[in-house]
This record gives structure tokens, C-alpha cells and sequence, in this order.
């Protein structure tokens, strides 16, 4: 495979065509650190938007762009649909914030609740991370047990627990079959580390070997998916529920972004079980929000209106009416229908990126589940966090600019993609066309 020889053409174009985006950057950086919240920085630097309509953004210097990021897989109805908008400026001539429910709030939890089997109660909040810290607190205080079980590689938010063993570095994370613990960033607590076991993706034995090891002390496995990023098979995921099970540990199935591959999320694709669930991004409809439901024995030790439980979650904002209208419209829209509509293309995409990749002869694969997909530069199996450490760095930043000249916005990695309901065949075609194009002037 030939080396990346034209980096400094491909950056210099984009910041040729872009100086609003700079501008605006250089503002942000004097009173925001970096700038941008960090998932946002690339080099030379991000784009700011302007506006977004159906399937696609306009940055501030008057571009415009088919939108396959759809904030980080959350805009699954695109941009300015009509459902929801109509549903948050009905929701904002009756008020924001009255300072008690509203009654949407118990529709998108039965909306929620009829779709999937597992939940039989959820309780909402303002983001994915505060999601799981509440699922795992709620385990926690269930066992009585100090320790959770997360799998390397396996992402789930920023809070002290799951901030371990993310994207280790290869040097610290020891053995693959009994991986380290390792902080994620500066700053967390020294003892979170220790209550941490580290779970191997795809590999039954050492899952089986190190659950059964610490089952008197583990208050929950934690399984992120890893929808569209690095799919697991359902077998394992089943065995990680049989172990679960087996050892007596409630299992937490991270949907945040899961559950936008059909009706009823992975669990119902798969065939699994959870103990507690995390949802995130597409039920907030592309406001803030968060939810985590489970089965009512550990969900109604929430339930203090009869005596006290002992446990206690709230948050000013949680289950906000306006966040709730949108989440209930965009919900009302996303029919099987809708999934195949969408799941469809997303096979049919990246079947044409395999295509591409084979024309060209670049070492390469497009992985998706439902409608998420990620793009790497390797021929390794990917199966596991470690197997993702030989893709090419380099050269999904590249791609992603040349995808941009060419009018398309991916995420600036090319991980965790999706598409939303308005894409339609010939979008997803002239992708696959610029993407060919755009690995072509990476060569
Ligand atoms: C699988 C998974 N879990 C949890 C989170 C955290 O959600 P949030 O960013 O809303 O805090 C994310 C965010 O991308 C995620 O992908």
C-alpha cells in the first residue's frame, strides 16, 4: 500500500476554502480551552456550522454538505424535521421548565417501555454519561457489591467509572486475556481504577474466567456493543448475558447508541436480556438526554413514594418537556420501516466503500450495524479493542477532508458514522463515488 503522500495539499485546500471556520476557531480558543468541546478538534481545525435542513449542514463559509455524521449518530430524522419541530414549538407555547411534569414525559417512557421488552420501568436524564453512572450506581447498591465489570475499549461516558481502559495504550494494558485497568485521563479518583475489572471483547474464555474470579464483588458487567464501531457477534454477546446470568451479576447493555439499529435496539437483534439498559442520543430527539430502565426490582428501588428506598436520582433538568416532545416525535417516526429504509443503505454502502477500497488497492473495511458505520484502514480482523491498534491514523483525517471538498461531512476519524431518514440512494451513491475519489488523492 502506497504511503500517504500529500497531506500538506489536502489541509492547505481546506483552510483555503474555510477562513470563517478559522476565524471563528481563533475566537473560540481565547475564552474555550482547545477551542471545541474535544470530540469536535481536527486538524488544522473544525468547521463551525451555519444551519442544517433534511440530510444536510452549510458550514459558515457557505459549503454544504451531505451529513453522514449526524451529531455523533444522534440526528436520526436529519436536521429541521418537520415532526419535531412541530412538536418543540407546541411544547414551547405551553412552557419550559414549570417545575413538575408535563405528561410527555410518561409518554416517551411508554414509548419507550412498548418498544423494547426488557425495561419495564425507565427514568430519564441529561446525557449517556449520566445514564450509566446511574445504571451502575443502581447496580451497586442492589449487590451491595463494590466492583463493575467493563469490557477494553468499551466507552460509556465521562465519570470515574468508565473512564478506564477506553483506548489504552498497548505498553500499559498487559495481557490481552487479563487485561489492566487503566485511567483514561488525569484527574480521576486513584480507588476508581481498583474497581474496575477489564473484560476482553470476543474472547469467551477469558470473559468466563474473570467473571467467575471476581463474581462476589462485581455489581454489574457493563457491555458496550460497540454498534457500527466494532460489532460484536451475537454469540458472544449472548455468552456474556449466559455468564452474567450464570454468576449472578446484573448485566448493563450500553444502547446509547445502540438503539438506533431498529425497534427494539441491539438486545431485541441479538436476543438478550439485560438487567438495566442505558439509552442516549436518538430519544432526545437532537436535544440533551439520557434514560436507563431495567427490570423493576432494581428499577423501583428509585420508587421512594412509599417508604424510603435509600436511593434517590434526580437532576434540575432531567425528563425536560421540550427534550421530551422531541424525543417522543422523533421516536413516532422511526417505524421498521424506517429502519430497513435506512439499514439497507447503510449495507449498500459499505458494500460500495469494500469496492472502492479493492479498486484501489488500499488495505481497508467498512463495518456497520443498522445504520452506524465506521470506516478503518487495515486488513487485521477487527474483533477486538487491541485488533484496532494496526489501522492507519492518518489517512481517515485526509479522507475526511477530501470527502468534505467533495461535499460530504463525516466524523473526522471516519468511526461512528451514520446515515438519517432523509439519505436517500443517491446520496449514499455519490459517497461512495467521493470516497473513492478521496482515498484515490491520499495515494
Ligand atoms: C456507547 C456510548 N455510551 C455512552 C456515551 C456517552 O453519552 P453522552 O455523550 O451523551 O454523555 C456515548 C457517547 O458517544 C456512547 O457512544
Amino acid at each position: 500500500m502506497s504511503e500517504v503522500r500529500q497531506p500538506d495539499a489536502i489541509s492547505a485546500r481546506y483552510s483555503h476554502a474555510r477562513p470563517r471556520s478559522q476565524a471563528q476557531f481563533d475566537r473560540d480558543r481565547q475564552v474555550m480551552p482547545g477551542g471545541v468541546k474535544g470530540a469536535y478538534y481536527h486538524t488544522p481545525y473544525p468547521l463551525t456550522m451555519d444551519r442544517g435542513d433534511g440530510c444536510y449542514v452549510w458550514d459558515v463559509d457557505g459549503h454544504r454538505y451531505v451529513d453522514f455524521a449526524n451529531h455523533h449518530t444522534a440526528q436520526v430524522l436529519g436536521h429541521n424535521h418537520p415532526a419535531v419541530t412541530e412538536a418543540m414549538a407546541t411544547q414551547l407555547r405551553r412552557g419550559l421548565a414549570l417545575g413538575a411534569p408535563m405528561g410527555n414525559e410518561v409518554e416517551l417512557a411508554e414509548a419507550m417501555c412498548g418498544r423494547v421488552k426488557s425495561p419495564a420501568r425507565v427514568r430519564f436524564c441529561n446525557s449517556g454519561t449520566e445514564a450509566t453512572l446511574h445504571a451502575i450506581r443502581l447496580a451497586r447498591g442492589f449487590t451491595g457489591r463494590p466492583k463493575i465489570a467493563k469490557f477494553e475499549g468499551g466507552y460509556h461516558g465521562s465519570h470515574d467509572a468508565v473512564e478506564i481502559s477506553v483506548a489504552p495504550s498497548l505498553d500499559e494494558a498487559g495481557p490481552a486475556d487479563a487485561p489492566h485497568a487503566v485511567p483514561q485521563v488525569r484527574g480521576i479518583a486513584p480507588h476508581a481504577v481498583d474497581e474496575v475489572v477489564i473484560l476482553p471483547y470476543d474472547d469467551e474464555s477469558s470473559v468466563e474466567r474473570l467473571v467467575s474470579a471476581h463474581r462476589q464483588e462485581l455489581a454489574c458487567i457493563l457491555l458496550d456493543p460497540k454498534a457500527g464501531v466494532l460489532p460484536q457477534r451475537a454469540d458472544f454477546m449472548r455468552f456474556v448475558e449466559q455468564t452474567a446470568r450464570r454468576c449472578e451479576v446484573p448485566l448493563i447493555l450500553d444502547e446509547i447508541v445502540g438503539f438506533r439499529v431498529g425497534t427494539g435496539g441491539i438486545q431485541e437483534q441479538i436476543g438478550i436480556t439485560p438487567d438495566l439498559t442505558t439509552y442516549g442520543k436518538i430519544i432526545g430527539g437532537g436535544l440533551p438526554v439520557g434514560a436507563f430502565g431495567g427490570r423493576a426490582e432494581l428499577m423501583d428501588l428509585l420508587d421512594g413514594t412509599q417508604a424510603p428506598t435509600g436511593f434517590f436520582q434526580s437532576g434540575t433538568y432531567s425528563g425536560h418537556p421540550l427534550v421530551m416532545a422531541a424525543g417522543l416525535a422523533t421516536l413516532s417516526q422511526l417505524t421498521p420501516a424506517a429502519f430497513r429504509h435506512m439499514n439497507e443503505l447503510t449495507e449498500h454502502l459499505c458494500d460500495g466503500i469494500a469496492r472502492q477500497l479493492l479498486r484501489l488497492e488500499v488495505k481497508g473495511k467498512a463495518v456497520h450495524s443498522g445504520s452506524v458505520f465506521s470506516i478503518y484502514f487495515t486488513d487485521t480482523e477487527l474483533t477486538d479493542y487491541r485488533s484496532l491498534s494496526g489501522c492507519d491514523k492518518e489517512r481517515p483525517r485526509l479522507v475526511f477532508l477530501a470527502l468534505l471538498e467533495r461535499g460530504y461531512f463525516l466524523s473526522h476519524n471516519l468511526g461512528m458514522n451514520s446515515l438519517s431518514l432523509p439519505i436517500q440512494a443517491e446520496h449514499v451513491d455519490g459517497l461512495i463515488d467521493a470516497f473513492g475519489e478521496a482515498v484515490g488523492a491520499t495515494l
